[in-house]
């Protein structure tokens, strides 16, 4: 047990358990065939739910969770993603396949040799030469909707073939609309998947993303392609109970409520934040820890983190959208007339600053004229940095 930047499973997991319940139970029946959405805002854990249910999962005999995420692609595109996607999926299996063949040695060996292991006992042959010899193009892009078909067929039947349902969990997946191949595969490739996704009898689909506008796109709204095809979980913060908790679990002294309120109050219960304040606390000895401390410590973090965590993200919007989010920083709310007043250029204008921001899930519309910046950390390192 200890305070991580990195995603939170076994011991550093804390709460979610009604959900995790809920999605463990559904996610092994075999009569229901809907798998779940996780959206939330960015750092609030939903990494952390599908990698604790991965490891929940992992020594169940029914099932095969297949953890997959697109932020972790090295290269962008349509080629990495299939070779990557196949790789994790056969390790999904490895055990399987050892065992059943006896092969204990298997479990050492580096994924190609599994995947030449495979094709040698006639395992899905067929598809894996198919996706083999696509792959291999250079001549024209890949056949994306082909390549769509084999990858889901492939996991069919490897769970016809072990007899495990297969639990294919697809982090970020708003981003496969950027992945590339010759040109960005766009909105085209979730619709394939769509209707690849309906057909599916031996796997189940779970898919998370943060930026809302993206993830409405592609399963929210009802225009989108995957409307109703998923149980939608909204991922919340902690609350100041949580928050407390997760701060009091792991530093080994005591600390006042009203130091767990400041934090919450700063943090908004995101767990990320409370992550790094409880780590910089234990820079520090005092005891008990009071608001004070908390304050400082917050302080600490925005002048020697906040860049960077903040800054990719920052610089690579534009000008004036950057204008837009510092004439908002720190602010709990913002007005449109006040922030063009502040700009001095039009509403209608920086209506459309806005528009992009929120897209890009900086911002979020409150009502009718009246925004804040979404994360209320960065919000603060904002108005730190050009106050
Ligand atoms: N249930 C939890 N218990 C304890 N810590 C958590 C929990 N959920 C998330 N965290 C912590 O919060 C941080 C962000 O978690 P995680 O990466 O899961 O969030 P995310 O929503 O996937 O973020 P991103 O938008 O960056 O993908 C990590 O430091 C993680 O340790
Ligand atoms: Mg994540």
């Amino acid at each position: 047990m200890s305070f991580t930047l990195k995603p939170a499973i076994k011991d550093n997991f804390i709460d979610r358990e009604p959900l995790l319940d809920e999605m463990i139970t559904t996610l092994t029946n075999r009569k229901i065939d809907m798998g779940f959405a996780l959206i939330g805002p960015r750092r609030v854990g939903k990494t952390s739910i599908l990698r604790e249910i991965t490891h929940r999962l992992a020594n169940r005999k029914d099932v095969v969770v297949v953890y997959f995420c697109l932020w972790d692609l090295v290269e962008n595109n349509l080629r990495e993603f299939s070779r990557q996607l196949i790789k994790t999926l056969l390790v999904g299996f490895r055990g399987r396949i050892s065992v059943k063949y006896k092969l204990k040695r298997l479990l050492q060996v580096p994924v190609e040799t599994i995947y030449e292991f495979l094709k040698a006992t006639g395992i899905s042959l067929r598809i894996l030469d198919e996706i083999e010899i696509e792959l291999r193009r250079k001549d024209r892009p890949l056949d994306a909707n082909m390549l769509v078909e084999r990858i889901f067929a492939l996991t069919e039947e490897l769970g016809r073939e072990y007899r495990v349902r297969v639990i294919l969990i697809i982090d970020e997946f708003p981003s496969l609309i950027d992945l590339t191949n010759g040109k960005k595969l766009g909105e085209g490739v979730i619709r394939k998947i769509r209707t690849v996704h309906e057909t599916l009898e031996n796997t189940v689909l779970c898919i998370s993303g943060s930026i809302r506008k993206t993830m409405e796109i592609v399963a929210l709204s009802s225009s989108s392609a995957f409307y109703r095809q998923f149980i939608i979980k909204r991922i919340e913060p902690f609350d100041e109970l949580l928050s407390g908790q997760l701060l009091e679990k792991n530093l080994k002294r005591r600390i006042t409520s009203s130091a767990i309120e400041a934090a919450y109050n700063l943090t908004k219960g995101i767990p990320f934040y409370l992550q790094l304040l409880g780590r910089q606390l234990e820079r520090t000895d005092v005891e008990p820890i009071n608001k004070e401390v908390i304050e400082r410590v917050f302080e600490e973090i925005l002048t020697e983190e906040g860049d960077i965590i903040f800054s990719e993200e920052f610089y690579r919007l534009s000008d004036r959208e950057r204008a837009t989010l510092r004439a908002m920083a720190g602010m709990e709310k913002s007005k449109l007339n006040e922030i063009s007043r502040r700009l001095e250029e039009g509403a209608n204008v920086v209506s459309k600053y806005l528009a992009y921001l929120i897209i890009k899930g900086m911002v979020r519309k409150e009502e009718r004229g009246v925004y804040k910046i979404a994360d209320p950390v960065f919000s603060s390192w904002l108005k730190e940095k050009f106050r």
